[in-house]
């Protein structure tokens, strides 16, 4: 800590000297030429007012020309048509003529607004649907600047402007009536631009492509990037797919690969229930990776669905294939009304637990037998978060239950209604925009006096086993099992009520949350405790004696130069001299007399100012550099590793292991118990990686280093977010804290070896889960990360008491370095 702002200091001096010296050279010229200077100060007056003079010329004269061109997209219905085959060829003559009638219908109806008919170019048909036919156009405007508000606004009320030119219209024999009107622009519901997506008018696309797929009973269509698998696809491109199936069909797209960059703002795919990019219409954006193991399904609404793809120039990644097949509307994975009946059931949104359609109602009525009530449990509640952000009511995708909405995305099983009466009732609706992978439910016939037989009820209405009442753990989800609690003699009594279980007094960390399990856990007055829990008399502290006989009292004693006696503990230096400084290495001070704690320290930092694993969040570009992930060939992502040189990788053993079979992604199973009591694994690679912002690597911590039960440390992954669920598409980052062996050895049923180091939240919630396996257990320590532990295996995922059981690093400290030297 000292060490670097004395190198500040030394950079400081330097400069302090040589600003005088340059001060003097001017000041000594300044002396001389008195003259000069005022006609200079003149000449630079005349030539700011001359400047001044022509940008106001120019502001006047001409900046009222600077227009910005602003594309809409839109689709209208035309009713006095029929659709032919030969409009989803847009180079036949029938489409042609079609697409110059609505064009110059487009051009009165724009006519029509003031605002609109100034500044109007002109408009392009891009694709016709069936219905009668619906055709689907961008138009462009050149609008000045600053006008683009009341542009928007004229476009979001482009139905008005139809019917006004309708009523005009003299000729109506031959006019297409237009029904249905949607266009891009400002509505007054929306807080967005939702005008065309700027990313798309980018001028930078040196490429643009336009494909069409129609899906038919007997044919499956296929679509994929450009180059793909072969090759990452192009940069700077934009590609269109049109999708479409026979009338009376839905599309049904299905994704078996999509690898794109992490960040949309580069890259991305978006599909739309429409053939025009119309952001009202869009259905999901994606981008980076997701699993081939998760499943990645949409389906349209109609029988038509839009496929687009922006590149930029920056890094180019495999892309995407998915299949392009038909589903006849009102078909079995569509429908999803329904009069339930019976003791218990189940039900489910459409197409789950893959992507429901747009627009879509649902009405589920549930009846049991007179006497009984129905209760409705949500397994799983994973409706679309778009357009939710700002506003706390359900105005976009719901589902109502008793007259409540619910909506966005909601943990397992916490959703649960009970009715009044043996009848209830339950309503999806899907909005036009924006999907999610839907709900999963289950209802009983329950007794309205006895709502939770054997079990008790929690204020949400949960039932929950009767023994986890006052077991210190919420399982209701808002306490009300811990409340009003009288604490067993196997339990601790917080003083703020709580119960919390006895082991875990005195384990560093406080889990009453008012510090009482923390309380009298030390020796007595006058005594030190030791790591192995013993007390010494405070006096045996650093008198160059092993009082605690694990060395413990003699660690931290700032002896440096001379060295004191090396124990298990004491951190050893190159010259093997040892101190007893507490993890000295990188932390900026030089405490070896040969300086090898400071060598080698380019390591366990993000290049960027910073501040899914289950309960986690998606970390920031760069933030966990040394974080990399293991694909196998054709089955994508399978574990995690760390960078610690540019030549080798640390991983878990259990990845790398060669069990006969190609290694699949590794399937969401509740208990993976230890394989190998070894669980590490080193991977060279062919060649060095060139450490950049987001290539670099963790620092490995000395074999005596110190990750105290407590300690606060970072997990990451592209592992499953839930325990059962699906991997992450960006990498994921969650807090834990180490825990303490003996307690987590309890916990685990005896499995933890002083090989494997615990981590967790033993509330349940937080964890890492299948596919994070490998991957780093980073603890920070001043301003860089060690890597403490390597994802290893756990009971389930996030369980409460339950933590997640690491590969303790140190115990391999040795071993890494005799096999990479680093
Ligand atoms: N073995 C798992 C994998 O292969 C990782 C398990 C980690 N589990 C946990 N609950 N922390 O990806």
């Amino acid at each position: 800590m000292s060490s670097p702002s004395c190198e500040m200091d030394k950079d400081w001096d330097t400069s302090v000297q040589f600003l005088p010296a340059s001060d003097n050279k001017k000041l000594e010229k300044k002396k001389g030429p008195g003259k000069v200077g005022a006609v200079i100060g003149v000449v630079i007056f005349l030539a700011v007012i001359a400047l001044m003079t022509g940008l106001l010329v120019w502001h006047f004269h001409f900046r009222k020309d600077v227009r910005v061109k602003r594309m809409y997209s839109g689709s209208i219905r035309i009713i006095n048509q029929v659709f032919e085959d030969a409009y989803e060829n847009s180079s036949s003559s029938e489409f042609k003529a079609l697409a110059n009638q609505v064009t110059s219908q487009l051009k009165v109806i724009y006519s029509k607004s003031p605002q609109l008919a100034k500044y109007y170019v002109g408009s392009t048909v891009q694709a016709f649907s069936e219905g009668s036919v619906i055709a689907y156009y961008l138009s462009e405007f050149r609008v000045p600047v600053g006008q683009e508000a009341a542009v928007d606004n004229a476009m979001s009320s482009m139905d008005k402007l139809v019917d006004k030119a309708r009523r005009s219209f003299h000729t109506p024999g031959n006019a297409l009536v237009f029904e249905d009107v949607m266009s891009s622009g400002r509505a007054k519901t929306q807080t967005t631009d939702i005008s065309l997506d700027t990313r798309l008018l980018s001028t930078s696309f040196s490429d643009s492509f336009k494909f069409s797929e129609h899906a038919r009973t007997d044919h499956i269509g296929q679509i994929q990037s450009p180059g793909f698998p072969d090759s990452p696809y192009p940069s700077n491109t934009f590609l269109q797919w049109e999708l479409r199936a026979d009338p009376n069909h839905v599309i049904k797209l299905e994704f078996d690969t999509m690898n794109l960059e992490a960040n949309c703002k580069n890259d991305f795919v978006k599909i739309y229930d429409s053939l025009v990019a119309i952001e009202r219409r869009i259905m999901e954006e994606l981008c980076g990776y997701y699993s081939p193991s998760s499943p990645l399904t949409f389906m349209s609404s109609g029988n038509v669905m839009l496929v687009t793809m922006a590149t930029n120039d920056k890094k180019n990644y495999p892309g995407f294939r998915a299949k392009v097949s038909q589903v006849p509307r009102g078909s079995k994975a569509l429908t999803c009304n329904g009069h339930l009946t019976g003791e218990r059931g189940t039900f489910s949104s459409p197409n789950f637990p893959n992507y429901y359609p747009p627009q879509t109602r649902c009405e589920w009525s549930i009846t049991v037998d007179p006497g009984k009530v129905v209760k409705v449990t949500f397994r799983k509640f994973l409706l679309s978060k778009s357009g939710l952000e700002n506003s706390k009511d359900c105005w976009k995708d719901y589902v109502e239950v008793n007259g409540k909405k619910v909506c966005g995305e909601q943990p397992d099983r916490t959703v649960t209604e009970t009715s009044k009466t043996n009848t209830m009732s339950v309503v999806f609706f899907s909005d036009a925009s924006y999907v999610g992978r839907g709900f999963d439910a289950e209802f009983e016939a329950i007794d309205s006096n006895d709502p939770c037989p054997d079990q008790f009820q929690c204020r949400n209405q949960r039932c929950i086993k009767k023994e986890l009442q006052c077991d210190g753990w919420n399982d209701c989800g808002e306490m009300s099992d811990e409340l009003n609690c009288k604490c067993s003699s196997k339990d601790i009594s917080c003083k703020n009520g709580l119960c919390k279980p006895m082991f875990w007094k005195c384990d560093g960390v406080d889990d009453c949350g008012d510090g009482t399990d923390e309380e009298n856990c030390g020796c007595q007055a006058g005594q030190m405790k030791c790591k192995n829990n013993k007390c010494v008399s405070e006096k045996n502290q650093c008198d160059g004696r092993d009082d605690c006989g694990d060395g413990s009292d003699e660690l931290n004693c700032g002896r440096v130069a001379s060295g004191v006696t090396c124990t298990d503990l004491t951190y050893r230096c190159k010259n093997n001299k040892c101190i007893s400084k507490v993890n000295p290495e990188c932390d900026g001070t030089r405490d070896c007399e040969d300086g090898s704690d400071e060598e080698n320290c380019d390591c366990g930092r993000s290049m960027f100012k910073t501040s899914r694993i289950v309960g986690g969040q998606d970390a920031d570009e760069g933030e966990f550099p040394w974080q990399v992930s293991l694909h196998v060939k054709n089955s994508g992502h399978v574990c995690g590793a760390s960078i610690i040189s540019p030549r080798w990788l640390v991983t878990a053993a259990h990845c790398v292991q060669d069990d006969g079979r190609t290694r699949s992604y590794p399937t969401p199973t509740t208990t993976n118990t230890p394989t190998t009591m070894n669980d590490i694994a080193l991977m060279e690679l062919d060649g060095p990686v060139t450490y950049s912002d987001h290539i670099r690597p963790v620092c490995l911590p000395a074999a005596q280093h110190d990750f105290p039960a407590g300690n606060t440390v970072w997990i990451t992954g592209w592992g499953a977010t839930r325990e059962g669920g699906f991997a992450a598409p960006v990498l994921q980052k969650a807090q834990v804290r180490i825990i303490n062996d003996s307690v987590c050895n309890n916990l685990m049923g005896g499995q933890i070896t002083s090989r494997m180091l615990c981590a967790g939240v033993l509330s349940g919630g937080i964890d890492a889960c299948q596919g994070d396996s490998g991957g780093p257990l980073s603890n920070p320590s001043g301003n860089r990360m060690f890597l403490a532990g390597v994802v290893s295996w756990g009971d389930g995922c996030a369980r409460r008491n339950k933590p997640g059981i690491y590969t303790r690093v140190t115990k391999f400290r040795g071993w890494i370095n005799e096999k990479t030297g680093v």
